[in-house]
């Protein structure tokens, strides 16, 4: 009997390690019918059992089914554990070592959310968000807006044409046009879009880029309004040290225009190379309604005054992010797009 209890223990330590080893449910499978199947090893065993003298029989086949229904509990913890890790029967190993996937997660290009942030800061004083067409009639870009037919703005501008009539708007100044056709005042409106003019490409310029047009149509306007709301909208953006700067200049449809300028946001205007050395940054196209505009579009002049301003967002976002070359704006690599 000894020889056979041996041979039992043996079994039980072979069979043992046979089920932690196995990586499959159809591998374990296959290890259980070989030693515990029918006719299988254990099986066998037993067979050699009534072999032995009655005594000795009944010990040894108490032990014999102990280890038969030790290894028969062994056998099926092993199932439930590879059938969690088994992944729909597949033969491979759930190696939990592993480090994780990563998921990336998507953002807003940088000048979105700077325009978000522009469109939020006005939207807190009122302003209404209003959106145009890229492609633009001649009418809307440029005559209604006041620049005669030989004005050297249309040149100036260096203008993408599909045909005589459209063409990809250089400016968003005609949302202008699009809203007065369309409504009465009061009218205070946002409108932030692409623009494109046909520059030659290089860290400051860029044949497409973003502006945001801002103006207000109502009965008393006037352009101390308009530096308030310019005022408070770049305190809130580059903080409360931000001064502001108006100079007479031109533009056909506001009368009087002013170019508009902050001091500078990086050296606070003592003077960097950033501002050029004159501690002012020219931000803002800006001024008075033109009341030939108003007459195209069929408000009186004498009833409503307004002011408009226009602005580059590229250009603000270079200051803002502190970066010197437009173009990263538009690789697309995402060395730089992860950084904000
Ligand atoms: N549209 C002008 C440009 O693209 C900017 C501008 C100037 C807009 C004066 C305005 C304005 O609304 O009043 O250069």
């Amino acid at each position: 009997m000894g020889e056979l209890l041996k041979s039992l223990e043996g079994l039980r330590k072979e069979v043992k390690e046979k089920i932690d080893k196995a990586f499959s449910s159809s591998q374990l499978e296959k290890i259980k019918s070989v030693y515990l199947g029918r006719k299988g090893v254990l099986a066998s065993s037993f067979k050699d059992l009534s072999a032995l003298p009655e005594e000795k029989r009944r010990e040894a086949g108490r032990i014999a089914n102990e280890i038969k229904s030790e290894l028969h509990k062994l056998f099926s913890q092993k199932q439930e554990y590879l059938k969690i890790s088994d992944r729909g029967g597949k033969e491979e190993i759930f190696d939990y070592t592993l480090p994780g996937k990563k998921n990336l997660s998507g953002r807003f290009h940088p000048l979105t959310q700077l325009s978000s942030q522009i469109v939020e800061i006005f939207y807190g004083m009122g302003f209404e968000v209003v959106y145009g067409p890229d492609v633009e009639t001649n009418y809307y870009n440029f005559d209604a807006l006041n620049f005669p037919q030989d004005h050297p703005a249309r040149d100036m501008m260096d203008t993408f044409y599909i045909d005589e009539k459209r063409l990809l708007r250089t400016h968003t100044s005609p949302v202008q046009i699009r809203v007065f056709e369309k409504r009465k005042p009061p009218a205070r409106i946002l409108a932030p879009g692409r623009v494109y003019r046909n520059e030659a490409i290089n860290a400051r310029s860029y044949c497409v880029f973003y502006q945001v047009e801002g103006f207000y149509v109502d009965r008393d306007v006037t352009m101390a309004d308009l530096k308030g709301v310019l005022l408070a909208f770049f305190q809130k953006l580059f903080g409360k040290d931000v001064r502001l700067r108006f100079r007479a200049s031109f533009f056909p449809f506001t009368e009087p225009s002013a170019e508009v300028d902050i001091s500078c946001v990086i050296c606070g205007g003592k003077g960097c190379s950033v501002c050029k050395h004159r501690g002012w940054l020219e931000v803002v196209g800006a001024g008075m309604i033109d009341p030939e505009v108003f007459r195209a579009v069929g408000y009186d002049p004498e009833v409503y005054s307004g002011y408009a301003f226009g602005m580059g967002i590229d250009r603000m976002a270079l200051l803002k992010y502190r970066i010197d070359d437009i173009r990263l704006f538009w690789e697309n690599d995402l060395r730089f797009l992860r950084q904000f």
